[in-house]
């Protein structure tokens, strides 16, 4: 199958930058949001992205017009009819994603759709029982900046076709020019199962008065040579991605350094989600 018409549920940080990827890839792209703000929300951060791949000179200004022109916000779930790849990159809420799998499912008619969730470490099989055909369904996990990081995790779940998971590694690597990798469906798949505890750990280490937030990231800068400390890691992800991640992780594998730290908790209560909302560990 020639995947040419694709949608992406959720335009936030992940979901944007996903439909970007796509929509650079000449593929045509509707986005589905809850309301019209969020869809504004979302092709700003499109549009922000798209001009800061001009102004470093990875795109020209008319494959920047053409990549816009490929996608179509709506807020109607009912256009994504006739899609044969819909990537789900909603908020890490199971009740939420699960919900959005049993729509789609009504709604996509093809039988050969695939229909994939960008989940950071949510159990894909769970997706795939919310669907009458979980066999098509998988995990297809980008790193953010989706449209910088090479890296696409390829995420099979007990019921996942292998001519599925086939045809999806070969649309990542020669269709989107990415580099996929296979995961099994376990908490954090491969690199969130490392990263999140890392960062757990690291804010931990702040939350412990044990050294300041700038001298943890110049550490790992400075020391392994990490584009970014974990602290600003952690900002970037978005703070309440890195919660809900270390929630689900904790609670299937009971690893301690997975353990969310409470000033984890607290920051999220308290709207402090990194990046997105302008404050996070650090103020943008
Ligand atoms: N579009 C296309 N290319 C872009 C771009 C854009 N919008 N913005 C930057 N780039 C390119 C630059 O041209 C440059 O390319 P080059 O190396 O070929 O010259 C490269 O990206 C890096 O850009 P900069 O050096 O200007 O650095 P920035 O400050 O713009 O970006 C960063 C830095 C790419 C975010 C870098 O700091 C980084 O890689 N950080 C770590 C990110 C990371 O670890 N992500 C994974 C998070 S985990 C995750 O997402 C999983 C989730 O489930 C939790």
């Amino acid at each position: 199958m020639s995947i040419q018409r694709t949608a992406v549920i959720g335009s936030g940080l992940m979901g944007a930058g996903i439909a970007e990827v796509l929509a650079k890839s000449g593929l045509d792209v509707i986005v589905r949001e809850i309301n019209d703000e969020a869809s504004a929300a979302g092709r700003a951060r499109i549009e922000k992205s798209l001009a800061r791949a001009v102004e470093k000179g990875k795109l020209d200004a008319q494959a920047r017009d053409e990549a816009m022109g490929r996608l179509r916000f709506t807020t109607d779930i009912g256009e994504l009819a006739d899609r044969q790849l819909v990537i789900e990159a909603a908020s890490e809420n199971e009740a939420i994603k699960k919900s959005i799998f049993a729509e789609l499912d009504t709604v996509v008619t093809d039988p050969d759709a695939i229909i994939a969730s960008n989940t950071s470490s949510m159990p894909i099989i769970r997706f795939a029982q919310s669907t009458s055909r979980p066999e098509r369904v998988l995990g297809v996990h980008f790193f953010n900046p989706a449209p910088v990081q090479p890296l696409v995790e390829i995420v099979s779940s007990v019921l996942t076709a292998d001519s599925v998971r086939d045809s999806v590694t070969e649309f990542v690597a020669e269709v989107l020019g990415k580099n996929p990798i296979q995961a099994q469906d376990r908490p954090g798949f491969i690199v969130n199962a490392l990263l999140i505890p890392y960062l757990c750990s690291a804010i931990r280490m702040l939350e412990a008065g044990f050294a300041t937030k700038e001298d943890i990231d110049a550490g790992m800068v400075g020391g392994c040579a990490h584009p970014m400390g974990p602290i600003k890691l952690a900002d970037m992800v978005g703070l309440d991605t890195c919660l809900y991640a270390a929630e689900s992780i904790y609670r299937e594998t009971g690893d301690p350094a997975a353990k969310p730290p409470v000033l984890l908790s607290r920051m999220v209560d308290g709207g402090l989600l990194g990046v997105k909302s302008g404050r996070g560990f650090y103020e943008y």
